[in-house]
């Protein structure tokens, strides 16, 4: 039967659980959600379905036969004509004289660490040293070379088997999501490192491998460095295998110390000319038109947040008010005090500079994302020089056959200009580049302890990664590292930047511990190189337990874990996959993991905020939901694709993407879900079950929000959903979110308004106090009374959706 809940707004407030003045009133279908609950039931009879997950995603490329190779086989490789011509290239990398002692050092040694300039050939060429030794002494080569990204690890596996004369495939491939080349020949296989851990679920002794080189150890990522814990125990049950660590020239001690027996094989050289090295002091005078340097006061903002994107700088009254050296001081004021926001108008006017300088040289601009990117290029587009220029962008979701240009010259007379992520740091070197325009900044993951919210921030880089930028200028003849900050700030940087398991929350990566069957992870993520926080791993196991996919101290996983840990999603998203199957909206929620897995289509032309905002609302079909309005927008584009992309301010290769992760998830799902019926027909029904969904799923990322635009989540933090979304003028209303951004204030992204029914239904650990006609349940910090004749009925209700959601 329907029930009317009541939701007292100032209950909200502890201890004033008896006023009810200005009460909310919330209307949910109580036999609807019965309903579903029959569907969980019949469900959970189904007969299992028999079909293995590994060879749906194409895991198993370790264990097929290999074919023997020798002497002979590899004499009629070097024959090929494009083997002999890539040749000569090769020869002038300085990793290519070290073959011999980097082989022998690999034959000798169980674990090998080769340090190198960035651009010497390590990446390239030392897969192709192992496997040439391998043939020549007939002996088996099956090696896996890991890439911290996919994008590294098309291009390289690309560029390899040019240099081998070979098509993709034969004896060089890559494997990433969704593609591979990998055929019977393919001896050679480079593969992001998530890749390599998913085949590990399965082959934990990596059965078939013979080496197994991890390329970019020195960047310290997560997933590496978890790598490299179960390779420094896989050494020990396997001491035929070979491990091969290939890092920039950093500071080698920590894996010295970490890995028993290791040898290091430095690859000296310089692949460099000499560098001019530049602080914003040094040429801020030399800038073009200097005087005439209005700032543009209009601060802009980004397509996906509301930073600021641009310092207003009133250069001309600063520079009249106070002389020229006074300019500079004000500068370095400015730049020491803003972390987070690049002066872009400074950028261009080095672009300018350099240009009119007359001298020839690529430029490399460095930014920290995406919308710096776009935003530097389309104002480089609109000055008077642009037609001189050949503008590229360089970052991760780049399509290959984009990236792919970056690499060719420019025609006569025109100059490249390449704006790049830290992809262009150490993973991609673009050859020409003569220039390089560093910021400073970088944009990483940042985990705030106290909050346990992470957090995408732009931040001041270290001194480490400022080398490694002004190594990819003079890659051709001598270079200028212009940087755009003072001597000041450079004193002040870090000299290494803190390891990514160090500043990023663990859920994922425990569940994966406790999956592997690897123990508590608090104990095994001390063996790590840099063991985690206790406090980080105790919120992420808690994380896990709540979402009650780990007992224990998690290191047994519950039937549910073990299937969110094989969903390759964040165990949250899994989780919502699982429950939307019996309640009907799987359809429906497979969208909404797929584009909160990835990230959402919409996109906001600059200037065009205010049509973009109108589109979505109608998009979300006054859901209040921004994760419906992705679901409408899915289902439109599957019909309307580009001409429905334009008009409702949606990102095509974005959506291609999340189409392709739909595919991919719905693959890896049907190995837990064995029957999925089919989404409600009726739209509002369909809305309905999702929104209990998500409140189940989310859980407890709930948000209140008291005022327009603003509240405070269930752990009592002031909280604004982002002016992006749908829900940016509501108020007075709950709200479940997938995610908080710090920025410059704490955004709630992906927001949907729910009633309390959900809430008060699936919200684990109520506690109910009676008072008079009411019950009161607390939640938390919150209370929310009810009627006492609805009250029984919520209980019976939650007793039962409780053994299904469980
Ligand atoms: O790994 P490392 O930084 O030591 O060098 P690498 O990536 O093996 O690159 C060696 C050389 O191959 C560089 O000079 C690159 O410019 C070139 N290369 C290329 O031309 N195209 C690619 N897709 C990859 C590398
Ligand atoms: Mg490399």
């Amino acid at each position: 039967q329907d029930a009317q809940l009541r939701l007292s707004k100032s209950t909200f407030k502890v201890g004033e659980a008896d006023d009810f003045e200005d009460a909310l009133h919330v209307h949910f279908d109580a036999s609807h959600l019965a309903a579903a609950a029959g569907v969980v039931a019949a469900a959970s009879r189904a007969p299992r379905r028999q079909r293995s997950a590994q060879d749906a995603q194409g895991l198993d490329f370790l264990r097929r036969p290999s074919m023997a190779m020798g002497p002979e086989d590899l004499r009629r490789e070097q024959e090929r004509p494009g083997y002999v011509k890539m040749l000569p290239m090769r020869q002038h990398l300085p990793a290519f004289h070290m073959a011999k002692e980097i082989c022998s050092s690999v034959r000798d040694n169980q674990v090998t660490l080769i340090l190198g300039a960035t651009g010497c050939g390590k990446t390239t060429q030392i897969p192709q040293f192992l496997l040439e030794d391998c043939t020549l002494r007939g002996e088996p080569c099956r090696l896996v070379a890991t890439q911290p990204r996919r994008i590294s690890a098309v291009s390289v596996a690309d560029r390899v088997a040019t240099e081998r004369g070979q098509t993709l495939g034969e004896s060089v491939a890559f494997k990433i999501r969704f593609e591979d080349e990998i055929t019977e020949t393919t001896q050679v296989i480079f593969c992001t490192v998530g890749i390599l851990l998913k085949v590990m679920q399965s082959n934990q002794y990596l059965e078939g491998a013979t080496h197994i080189v991890v390329d970019e150890v020195h960047e310290r990522g997560l997933h590496t460095d978890f790598l490299l814990i179960l390779l420094r125990r896989l050494l020990k049950e396997r001491p035929e295998l070979r491990v091969v660590l290939m890092s920039a020239t950093v500071d080698p001690s920590a894996f010295q110390a970490y890995f028993e027996g290791i040898n290091t094989v430095s690859i000296p050289g310089k692949t460099n000319y000499p560098i001019e090295e530049l602080f914003l002091e040094d040429f801020l005078l030399q800038l073009p038109e200097l005087g005439g340097w209005r700032s543009n006061r209009q601060i802009r903002s980004s397509p996906f947040s509301q930073k600021p994107l641009a310092v207003p700088l009133d250069w001309e009254g600063v520079a009249a008010v106070l002389g020229e050296s006074a300019l500079v001081e004000e500068v370095v004021r400015v730049h020491n005090e803003m972390a987070d926001v690049i002066d872009l108008e400074l950028v261009l006017r080095v672009v300018k500079m350099i240009h009119q300088g007359g001298e020839e040289g690529g430029i490399l601009i460095f930014m920290p994302g995406w919308a710096e990117i776009k935003e530097i290029i389309d104002r480089l587009k609109g000055r008077s020089f642009a037609g001189d220029l050949v503008i590229h962008a360089l970052h991760s979701r780049l399509p290959t056959w984009e990236q792919k240009q970056i690499f060719q010259s420019p025609p006569e007379g025109q100059r490249k200009v390449v704006v790049a992520t830290v992809l262009a740091e150490t993973s991609i070197t673009v050859e020409d580049v003569v220039y390089v325009i560093d910021p400073g900044r970088s944009r990483t993951t940042f985990f705030n302890e106290q909050t346990m919210i992470s957090a995408l921030r732009t931040v001041w880089y270290s001194k480490a990664n400022g080398f490694q930028r002004r190594g990819r200028a003079g890659r051709c003849r001598p270079g200028v590292w212009y940087r755009l900050y003072t001597s000041m700030q450079w004193d002040a940087m870090e000299e290494y930047e803190l390891p990514e398991m160090l500043r990023s929350p663990l859920e994922e990566l425990c569940l994966e511990v406790a999956s592997l069957g690897l123990g508590v992870p608090e104990e095994f993520l001390q063996e790590a190189i840099s063991p985690p926080r206790a406090e980080v791993l105790q919120h992420a196991v808690e994380l896990l337990q709540r979402l009650g996919a780990v007992e224990g101290r998690g290191e047994t996983v519950t039937p549910l874990g073990a299937k969110l840990a094989k969903l390759q999603v964040h165990p949250m998203l899994a989780k919502l996959l699982l429950l939307a199957a019996p309640f009907r909206c799987f359809d429906m929620m497979l969208t909404i993991c797929a584009s909160l897995g990835y990230k959402p289509p919409f996109i906001c032309p600059m200037g065009m905020e205010k049509a973009a905002n109108k589109a979505r609302q109608e998009l979300s079909e006054g859901s209040s939901s921004d994760l419906v309005a992705m679901v409408n927008a899915y289902e439109g584009w599957k019909v309307g694709r580009d001409a429905f992309a334009r008009q409702y301010f949606l990102s095509k290769e974005t959506m291609e993407y999340i189409h392709r992760l739909r595919e991919d998830l719905l693959l890896s799902i049907r190995e837990v879900l064995h029957e999925v019926p089919e989404d409600h027909a009726d739209h509002q029904a369909r809305a309905n079950a999702c929104k209990a969904v998500l409140t189940a799923g989310l859980y407890p990322n709930l948000a209140w929000l008291h005022g327009k635009g603003r509240g405070k989540t269930l752990q009592n933090l002031p909280v604004k959903p982002h002016p992006g979304s749908v829900n940016a003028a509501e108020s007075h209303c709950l709200m479940v979110f997938y995610e908080i951004q710090e920025t410059t204030d704490r955004w709630l992204y992906d927001s949907t308004v729910i009633g309390a029914a959900p809430l008060l239904l699936f919200a684990p650990a109520l506690t109910e106090v009676h008072r008079k006609q009411r019950v009161v349940f607390e939640l938390e910090r919150w209370h929310m009374a009810v009627d006492v004749r609805v009250a029984d009925e919520l209980l019976k209700l939650r007793r039962l959706l409780a053994s299904f959601v469980n």
